[in-house]
This record gives structure tokens, sequence and C-alpha cells, in this order.
């Protein structure tokens, strides 16, 4: 039985298997044969051309010119670590820790198991290049290698997103993303494109008001919350399911850099996150958090006056409270950067058994986008058989084939059903560990539009803002002086302060209006200043 077999140090072992290390080895090519110079290739007399049958010369130039694969189209910069995840001993925490009634994945239940997980941690919109401390989302992705097959919590330091639809996706990020005609990301014209987009969204104002709080310039990668954003689900033994939202809290507190240090920072070194994070775990620290769930049923969840389905919300923990359930150590670092770092391919669609998804329609719309960038970023199904990405689980099926396919598989039938492979790989039934969607009833019509649920935009972002010390305050309009000046169609600007700042609080929007030149809203609820018909920013609103 494998299960008993997993343990912290599985992955490594597994992993070793196609460590290389060459020290004190002779060179050679990728074909085994010992070279005798690889500084000079083979010419036609001394002075003369390079020969096509150099073998050395063409396989090293060939390798080298296909080194570089298709970054992430999203949280292309990050940083990864190996560590271990356990459940915590019941005893102490009373009602808390176990969780065996809620859910039946095998990795929750045992506080003597320790899983083997890798977590990258990135940034969203900026390149591969790109400075660590820029306002931005940081990504906080967890693959854990259970005895029952990968599950990945693929999520993010803020809990709560800009959009609630999959549908809206490619729209952000293009309007995030560098500009189409010059490429730049931080010129005045990139701002133009993200706060337009912004000032025509409504539900993007609770993420707006994160974005522009210090959690959005993380001091440290080990100190910050990780969060899975969207309502998920548990389910047991007997099929009972609730909903859960995920919490990772980081052992050392939530620490923000200010503004003029990301600055500062950005220019003398770049690398300071990613850095942090391998000196620190190299020097023997371990880095650690806790994980945590808040749980809640479909009766509570019709209770709250938001949707749990709707990604632009959370639950507030003085509803309902988060429970700690383990922790996370990550005391390794890659070996490799592209090997493990690069080649890591996490998907919210990498579920267990007794984890399962919500109706969430931005949940629901990652299910598809992540494995199809893969593709994309692999150029092959077989990504998953790169060591950093293969499970610990065993696996046996019929998929076969495909570029760089690496199993060789033994079996004479790659079909179902069939008469003649008495050994095949044969289906699980629920009761004995298969994997089994839950039964929820669904009943309705086939429909393309945003439900009534998903409508208070405002509500929760002036929460937040008023949980905000004054300082902090201050930081937020700060941010929004600074990002917005740099908006340079007026209408824009008007439409931030007008249409959103101001139904969020109504000093906050005059506060952040007197800072970009827009003419502050006299009263809550404001109209848009009224322009003369012939100013042409008017006709463009149109
Ligand atoms: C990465 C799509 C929303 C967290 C990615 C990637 C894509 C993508 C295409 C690149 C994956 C790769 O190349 O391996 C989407 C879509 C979304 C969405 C279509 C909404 C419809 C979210 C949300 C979160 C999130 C809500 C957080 C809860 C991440 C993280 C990564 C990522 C952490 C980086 C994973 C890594 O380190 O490799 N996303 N995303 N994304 N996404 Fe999303």
């Amino acid at each position: 039985d494998d299960s008993d077999e997993i343990d912290e140090e599985s992955k490594h072992r597994q992993l070793d298997e196609v460590r290389e290390n060459p020290e004190g080895e002779d060179l050679t090519t990728d074909h085994g044969v010992e070279v005798s110079d690889t500084d000079n290739s083979l010419k036609a007399s001394e002075r003369g051309p390079t020969l096509m049958e150099d073998f050395h010369f063409r396989e090293k130039m060939t390798q080298f010119d296909h080194e570089s694969i298709p970054e992430r189209v999203v949280h292309a910069r990050g940083t990864g670590a190996h560590g271990y995840f356990q459940p915590y001993e019941d005893p102490d925490l009373g009602e808390y820790g176990d969780i065996s009634d809620l859910t039946k994945a095998a990795f929750l239940q045992d506080p003597d198991q320790k899983t083997p997980v890798f977590v990258r941690f990135s940034t969203v919109v900026g390149s591969r290049g790109s400075a660590d401390t820029v306002r931005d989302v940081r990504g906080f992705a967890t693959k854990f290698y259970t005895e029952e097959g990968n599950f990945d919590l693929v999520g993010n330091n803020i809990p709560v997103f800009f959009i609630q639809d999959a549908m809206e996706f490619p729209d952000l990020v293009h309007a995030i993303k560098p500009e189409p005609d010059d490429g730049m990301p931080q010129a005045s014209s990139a701002h133009d494109t993200f706060w337009d987009f912004a000032s025509l969204k409504p539900e993007i104002t609770h993420m707006l008001m994160w974005l522009l709080s210090g959690r959005a310039l993380p001091r440290a990668y080990r100190m910050m919350q990780g969060f899975g954003v969207h309502t998920f689900r548990l389910v047991n033994e007997d099929g009972d399911s609730v909903f859960v939202k995920y919490h990772w809290t980081p052992k050392l507190g939530t620490n923000q850099l200010v503004w003029d240090e990301t600055q500062t920072l950005a220019g003398k070194n770049p690398d300071f996150n990613r850095q942090e994070l391998y000196d620190v775990i190299e020097a023997g620290y371990e880095p650690e958090w806790e994980l945590g769930v808040q749980i809640f049923d479909e009766d509570e969840a019709a209770e709250f006056d938001f949707d749990v389905l709707d990604p632009t919300k959370i639950v507030p923990e003085r509803d309902v409270p988060v429970r700690p359930i383990g922790k996370m150590v990550l005391n390794e670092t890659p070996d490799n950067f592209f090997a493990e770092t690069e080649q890591v391919a996490f998907h919210p669609g990498n579920v267990v058994p007794g984890i399962d998804f919500s109706n969430d329609p931005l949940l629901q719309g990652r299910l598809f986008s992540y494995q199809d960038t893969q593709l994309n970023r692999f150029n092959s199904a077989n990504w998953d058989e790169i060591p950093i990405n293969r499970p610990l689980a065993e696996r046996h099926n019929n998929q076969r084939a495909g570029f760089m396919r690496q199993e060789i598989n033994e079996s004479t039938v790659s079909y179902k059903p069939n008469s003649i492979g008495d050994d095949d790989p044969q289906e699980v039934p629920e009761e004995e560990g298969g994997y089994e969607h839950y039964a929820e009833k669904i009943d309705g019509k086939k429909i393309r539009n945003r439900s009534e649920s998903f409508q208070d935009h405002f509500g929760q972002a002036r929460l937040f803002w008023n949980s905000m010390s004054e300082t902090e305050q201050q930081n937020i309009v700060d941010a929004a002086h600074f990002e917005l000046a740099k908006v340079d169609r007026p209408e824009i600007r008007e439409r931030i302060v007008y249409d959103l700042f101001n139904n969020v609080d109504h000093e906050f929007a005059r506060r952040v209006a007197e800072g970009i030149d827009v003419e502050p809203p006299a009263e809550p609820g404001d109209e848009l200043p009224d322009h003369d018909a012939e100013d042409p920013t008017l006709s463009m609103l149109n």
C-alpha cells in the first residue's frame, strides 16, 4: 500500500532519480561521447569556415537555441521552495485541528504524517525579468504530493479577486499587461488601460482597495498571507459536503514595505523578495504558515448578505472564524530553477477525494484555463511526467504517446472495455477511494447573465476602508494619487472617483479627487461632473 510510504522525504527520493551532478566527471555530448575540445569549432583549415560535420558544435548550439520556453501568461515571475504539510495534533486544539468529520482527504487526517509540498510565490503582471517589489497581487501556489494524488491549492495573497466571471479574465489581463503598441508596462498609457477597465467594472472596487493598500507590497514572501479566494467544498466519508475557504497565515505575521522602500528596492535589488526567501532557507530558517479553514454549510451561506460564489467577497471572520488545521514548513530551496520553479505547473483542477469545487464562475473557468495554457507552455500533454509535476501516487491508465512521452507502457491493450487485457487498470469504486464529484443538485435554465446576488460591489469595499487605521487610509489615498496621476484621460480619473470610490466612502473619494485634478464630489452619490458637450473626452465616454 503506497499510502504508508509517503513521508517528508518522498518527493526528494523521487527527484533523486533524475538528479545529475557532474562534479569530477568527464565532459560528454548528450549522447555520451567524450569531448576533447569545447571551445573551438571544427574548421576547414586553421582560418577556414566551420564544418557542418561538427556534431558537438551543432548539439551545443541547438540545445542553447531551444533553452527558452514561453513564460507564464500571468504570474511569470516567481520563486519556489520545497517543504511539507502536517495536520495539527488534535488534543491541544479542542474542536480545531481534526477535520475528519468534514473531509475524507487522507493527507488532512494524520498528525504524524508529513506530506511533501512545493510552493511557488509570484507576482502577477510583470514579465519573468521584472522587479519584485511592484504594486501587485502575489501568487501563493502549493502543490501537495499526497498519497491520493496531487492537490494544488492555487491561491493569492489577497482574499478577493478583480472580476466575478472567468469570461472577463482575458479582458482584465489585456488591460493590465503592457500596451500592445509600445510594450511598455510602466508608461502612463498602461495606467490608462487598466484604470479605464476598472472604472467601467464596479465589481473590481473591493479588489482595488486591497491593491492600493500595503497588502500589495509584501515585505517578504514568508510574511504574506495566502487565500484560496473561491469557496470550495469539503466532502466526508458519508458523502456530506460543507463549503470551505482556505487561509494561510504566516507565523511571522503579515508585514509590508512602504512605497518609497519598494521603489528604491526595485532599482537596487529587483530580486528582493526572491532572494530573501532563498537566503533565509539556505541559512536554515524554516518559514512556516498555518493552514486555516472557514467552514459553513448551504443554509449558513444562504443567510449571508452576499453570495459565497462571488469571488469579490470575503466571508467575514466575525461570522465564520478561521479554524487552524495544520502547518506548512518550507525547508529546502530548489537545486535547479528551471527544472523545478519554472516547470512546475499548478492547476486548481488538481483535487483529491474529499475536496471539490463550488460553482463560482471564476473558479469554473480556471478549471479549463490552466491545463490549456500549460499545453502552450510545455508544447506537450506530457508535462505531468516532468519530475516536479509527477505525483507520488502511482499512475495507471490508457492515456498514451504524445511529444516527449517518457513512460514505457508494457500493456498490450490501451482501451476499455476490452476482453483480452486481464491485468489492465480497473476503475475504483468511491468507497475504495475512487474520486466521485459531489452530487450537487442543479435545476434551472441555461442562462448567460450575472446573478442578482452578485450585485453589491461596494459594501465590503467600505468595510475594508473602515477597518483601516488613519495611516493605512492615508497610504491608500497616496497610492491612488500615484497610480491615477499617471492616467492621462480625465474622464477615466473621474469615473474612478464618482462611479467607484464615492460609493465606497465620500471622504475617501474627495481625498483621492483632490490629488488627481478631479473636481471632488460634493455629496455621496453625486453624478459625474457635467462637461461641455463639445468636450472630446465626453464623446469618448459614449
Ligand atoms: C497562474 C489563469 C484567476 C492564482 C495562472 C496562469 C493562468 C491563469 C493561465 C498561468 C499558469 C501556467 O502557465 O502554469 C487564470 C484565470 C483566472 C485566474 C483564467 C480567472 C478566471 C486566479 C485566481 C487566483 C489565481 C482567482 C487566486 C486564487 C494563480 C497563481 C498562478 C496563476 C498563484 C501562478 C501559479 C504558478 O506559480 O505557477 N492563472 N487565473 N488565478 N494563477 Fe490564475
